[in-house]
Formats: structure tokens, C-alpha cells, sequence
């Protein structure tokens, strides 16, 4: 099976620091892929330079636009917003929302932000019967994620399990074959945690999506993942099945056996 995401040798650094080194990954379609690691181990860092944030140091990312069957093309120093445009998604970290607006206004940018690469220029330039199209679209994603009932709420008044679950909706507003989630489960108590599971499941099944995903949560990774790749000091010290990755020595002595929540 052809892969939907590959990075060669990709390489980042920052002065003195590494904080990638040499990463080779592949991803192949509707796999969940997870990769772990400690604090500093360089995950949003190879989130940042497969997504176009930054442009690696050294090496290639390769994506197949279209996702399963397409071709693999070289992204290399595209911008992130083409990258976008292609076909992937991303979260952050520290959730980011458009705090003075609605949920349903969230939705309706993610979606402006994907046809056009200017946020205020495009909303004027877009045809009408194209806003019409992006506004039922925009009602039908909050309906199909269980987000209607909080539609007019201020992004801000949600609980921060919702808040989460909003910015995963409005990464999909943009029509995402692959889609990147920077520690999902981060600040989330164990029910939120649980729910959240099923939810990145549930919707990596309904828009068949591909799921790379930075986290912390050994029960939601283990839980969920098909594949895990394991990073220390930038470097790729395991990769595996949850199972492979529980049982390796190296994995246990640089993450697994110390603090998880490092
Ligand atoms: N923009 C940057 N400038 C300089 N150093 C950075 C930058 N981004 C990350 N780093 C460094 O790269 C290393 C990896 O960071 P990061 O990718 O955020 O780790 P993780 O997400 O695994 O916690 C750290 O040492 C961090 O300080
Ligand atoms: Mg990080």
C-alpha cells in the first residue's frame, strides 16, 4: 500500500539544539499513528516541519494529496497554508481558537481560511452561492460532531473538553484527508479523556481520515493507535505496535518508566 505521508531524513535545528533528527515516517491510509516521547523530544517540532511551519534543515516530506491512491508529492518547503489547501489538517498544542467568536463563527473561518489564504480578504471575495454552500456545511459539521446545541455560545463560555473537540472541528472544516493533533488529550481529566477516545476515533472513521497524533495519555495512545513512534532528543529511539512499544527496554527506560506526564 502506498503511504499518504512520508518524511526522509528530516532534520531540524535550532542553533546548537537538534531537535530532529534524521526522522523517517510513513503513514499509511486510516492508520492512527501516535508519537510519544518526553518533553522536548522534538514532537511539535516534526509537526511544525510536516506541516510547513518550518522548513527542515535537511531532508524531505513527501504527501499524497487526495489521500489513499494519490501520489506522493514533495512538500519540502511549501507553505503551511498550501499544505492546507492539499489536504492536511492540524491542532495545537495550546488550543487555538478565535476567542471572540461563536463556535459557529470558528467553523465558518476554518473554512474561509481553506479557500482562500487571507482570513478578511477572502470573506468579501467569495461568491454568495459559495458563503451559502460553506454556511450549511458549517451546520452540518457541528450537527455531525455533536456540537449544534453550543452553535451561538462565545468559543471561550465552552468547557475546555469542547473547546478541544471545536478545534478538531474546525481543522475538518477545511476538508482534511490527514489530520495532525498536538496532545488532544492535554489538561483533559480521565472521563474527558475516555470521551475524547471515541471521538477521534468516531470521526477518523466518519471522514476517513489518516491520524498522526502527539499525546501524552498512555491509556488514550495504547487505546487508539495502530502504530507509535517513540522520540528522545529528536531522535526516533523505537516504532511500532502500542504492544512492540510496551515491551521495548529502550522505550521503558527513556519514557514509559519515568513520569508520563513529563
Ligand atoms: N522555534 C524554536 N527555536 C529554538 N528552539 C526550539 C524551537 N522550537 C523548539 N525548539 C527546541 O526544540 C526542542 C524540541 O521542542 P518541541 O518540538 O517543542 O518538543 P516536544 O513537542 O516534544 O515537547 C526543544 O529543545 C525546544 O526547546
Ligand atoms: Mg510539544
Amino acid at each position: 500500500m502506498q503511504p499518504v505521508l512520508r518524511t526522509e531524513h528530516v532534520t531540524m535545528r535550532f542553533g546548537g539544539v537538534m531537535a530532529v533528527g534524521d526522522l523517517n515516517i510513513e503513514l499509511f491510509p486510516h492508520e492512527i499513528v501516535a508519537i510519544i516521547g518526553p518533553n522536548g523530544a522534538g514532537k511539535t517540532t516534526a509537526f511544525n516541519l510536516i506541516t510547513g511551519v518550518y522548513v527542515p534543515t535537511e531532508g524531505k516530506v513527501f504527501f499524497a494529496p487526495g489521500g489513499e491512491g494519490g501520489k506522493l508529492v514533495d512538500i519540502t518547503g511549501k507553505k503551511a497554508d498550501a499544505i492546507t489547501r492539499m489536504g492536511m489538517a492540524r491542532t495545537f498544542q495550546n488550543i487555538r481558537l478565535f476567542k471572540s467568536q461563536t463556535v459557529y463563527e470558528n467553523i465558518l473561518i476554518g473554512q474561509h481560511l481553506h479557500v482562500k489564504a487571507g482570513l478578511f480578504a477572502s470573506v468579501s471575495g467569495i461568491a454568495r452561492k459559495e458563503e451559502q454552500e460553506m454556511r450549511r456545511r458549517a451546520d452540518e459539521l457541528l450537527e455531525l460532531l455533536g456540537l449544534s446545541r453550543v452553535r451561538d455560545e462565545l468559543c471561550t463560555s465552552l468547557p475546555y473538553g469542547l473547546q478541544r473537540r471545536l478545534e478538531i472541528a474546525r481543522a475538518l472544516a477545511t476538508n482534511p484527508t490527514l489530520l495532525l493533533l498536538d496532545e488532544p488529550a492535554a489538561g483533559m481529566n480521565p472521563q474527558e479523556t475516555v470521551e475524547l477516545t471515541a471521538f477521534i476515533h468516531d470521526v477518523k472513521e466518519q471522514f476517513n481520515l489518516t491520524v498522526l497524533m502527539i499525546e501524552h495519555h498512555m491509556d488514550l495512545v495504547m487505546d487508539i493507535s495502530d502504530r507509535i513512534y517513540v522520540l528522545d532528543f529528536g531522535q526516533t529511539i523505537a516504532a511500532g505496535t502500542p504492544a512492540e512499544i510496551q515491551n521495548n527496554d529502550r522505550v521503558i527506560e527513556a519514557y514509559l518508566g519515568g513520569n508520563t506526564d513529563a
